[in-house]
């Protein structure tokens, strides 16, 4: 591998091997997504407990400080949205010149897996990985979103994370499933985070699902929306920091939740 490949990796997935992705990319699909219409005020709080920040260019460029500590993860696909006839139908809408000018660490699309626009997102996927490894830039897959979420079980996304890993990426975010997630990472050849959906009832739900992913082998966590749409976001990342770097259980995070929440920590 080469050097800025490797120093890139390394600026995003920490010297312990493990990873807290913060993606606030929600609106360029969702448009102003709940408790993230300001994503500069979002995320402002939650910097310093994050390893990394996934957004789009737009974003990045409108809301967030230049001299901001934390590596960038630049999401580069878009181009279709929740109202319109097909999310899956998306393409590459970031070009690699503007990747470097704005000094991403990694680029992320997503894969659809599955979807009438598979063969299209995966060959989006091999040109994106064609065009970054020029330059030593990370790609993350995004697999296994949309409607495709209805097949959010162990033998799809170890499906979806191998090709992915196939095709190139260097690290793949997948969802979390209850039953057989070893499954999924032992197929996948590239470190894999976890993406928490759609917001959960409790934190404690959060804790628990970050802490099994890990202890069956991912390298972390993409989580968005279990972070910045709960009631105390600050507290909730610095728990689910704790699982993540700290090897807490589900109950130490919970304990330390509650405590931060209660100024006491
Ligand atoms: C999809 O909307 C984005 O790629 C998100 O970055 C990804 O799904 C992770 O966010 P969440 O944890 O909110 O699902």
């Amino acid at each position: 591998m080469d050097w800025g490949m490797k120093n890139r990796l390394s600026r995003l997935i920490q010297p312990d091997g493990k990873a807290l992705f913060l993606p606030v990319d929600h609106g360029y699909f969702q448009g102003p997504t709940h408790m993230l219409e300001k994503p500069g005020e979002t995320i402002k709080p939650l910097i310093p407990y994050a390893d990394a920040i996934m957004l789009t260019r737009g974003v990045l460029r409108n809301c967030v400080d230049p001299a901001i500590p934390k590596p960038i993860i630049l999401r580069v696909s878009g181009a279709a949205t929740v109202v319109g006839e097909d999310l899956a139908n998306e393409n590459l809408v970031t070009s690699v010149q503007e990747i470097l000018r704005l000094n991403a660490m990694a680029v992320s699309m997503s894969v659809f897996v599955g979807s009438k626009y598979e063969h299209q997102s995966l060959s989006n996927l091999a040109k994106l990985v064609d065009a970054c490894e020029d330059y030593g830039v990370p790609v993350m897959a995004v697999t296994a979103v949309g409607r495709e979420l209805e097949k959010r079980e162990a033998r799809y996304l170890a499906l979806c994370c191998r090709v992915a890993a196939e095709i190139g990426a260097r690290v793949v975010k997948t969802y979390y499933c209850a039953e057989k997630f070893e499954k999924v990472v032992d197929g996948c050849p590239v470190p894999v985070v976890i993406a928490g959906g759609p917001k959960v009832d409790t934190q404690r739900e959060v804790f628990d699902f970050v802490y099994d992913g890990m202890q069956k082998g991912a390298v972390g966590v993409n989580l968005g929306r279990n972070i910045w749409q709960t009631e105390h976001p600050v507290a909730a990342i610095q728990a689910i920091r704790a699982i993540i770097h700290e090897n807490y259980t589900p109950n130490e995070a919970e304990d330390l939740f509650e405590q931060i929440k209660a100024g006491k920590a």
